[in-house]
């Protein structure tokens, strides 16, 4: 794991957008894994600014995106596929047919998963896989759990992540109770993955996922075995690690 230490949100954001652009300039028709949160939206904004600018082009680019919530569909407000339309797809030249987020609103939990699963596996896999941590050190919505998850899953949501993704709905009762999320298999068959964390909440998650033991119980810990993993991070999210 590479560890690149950044000064706050707007430092991370640009040096993951720079990580995801040279990607994309390397190879125009990259497959990305992209994620949700208030982590990437920094990056995405400034991968708009550089593609106004003519500096980065997205029109052979693929997407995958990690999770959505079970029962919403792609134009509800809440669900991540608006989330990525709005933040991101809508100010690009991506082509929308090119872009992937697991179905919320297919209530068939197994065909949702498995097509996902054929859809992710049918593209080569993700050359460059985006993520932020949760505060349980869960990735896409891969819980701490009693063993790593292989594909899409449909999984019950904690407490705390119902309680950390409740900020951003008018009611709380409203945060969905379920999500379908890829596997953490699937996430570590990225050829490269970023993992963006910026704040102090982070800092235990961080300090588990890259000096703790390789455990389910903090999903994110697994990233240790990946061959090709860099975690950009901030001061704040650093504070727990011994100094590099
Ligand atoms: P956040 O979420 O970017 O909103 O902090 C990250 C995550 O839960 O994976």
């Amino acid at each position: 794991m590479k560890l690149i230490r950044v000064k706050d949100y707007d430092d991370m954001s640009r040096k993951v957008a720079n990580i995801i652009s040279a990607q994309v300039i390397l190879k125009p028709n990259s497959v990305l894994g992209l994620a949700t949160g208030t982590t990437p939206i920094g990056a995405y904004k400034q991968l708009i600014d550089w593609y106004h600018k003519g500096d980065v082009d997205f029109a052979e680019v693929s997407t995958y995106n990690l999770d959505e919530y079970r029962g919403l569909t792609g134009d509800d407000p809440q669900s991540y596929r608006y989330f990525m339309n709005t933040q991101f797809f809508d100010h690009i030249d991506i082509d929308k047919a090119n872009t992937h987020v697991p179905d919320g609103s297919n209530p068939d939990i197994e065909e949702a998963c498995s097509s996902y699963d054929k859809m992710v596996k049918d593209a080569g896999y993700v050359d460059l896989q985006l993520l932020g941590i949760g505060r349980n050190g869960h990735i896409g919505f891969n819980e701490p759990a009693d063993a790593f998850s292989k594909g899409t899953q449909c999984v019950d949501l904690t407490e705390s992540t119902i309680e950390a993704n409740s900020r951003l709905f008018d009611d709380p009762k409203d945060v969905p109770r379920q999500a379908y999320t890829m596997g953490v298999q699937t996430i570590m068959n990225a050829r490269m993955i970023v993992v963006a964390a910026t704040g102090e909440d982070k800092a235990q998650a961080v300090h588990d996922m890259v000096f703790g033991a390789v455990t389910p119980q903090c999903p994110a810990s697994i990233l240790q075995l990946h061959t090709n993993c860099v975690v950009v991070a901030d001061d704040a999210a650093l504070s727990l690690c011994p100094e590099q």
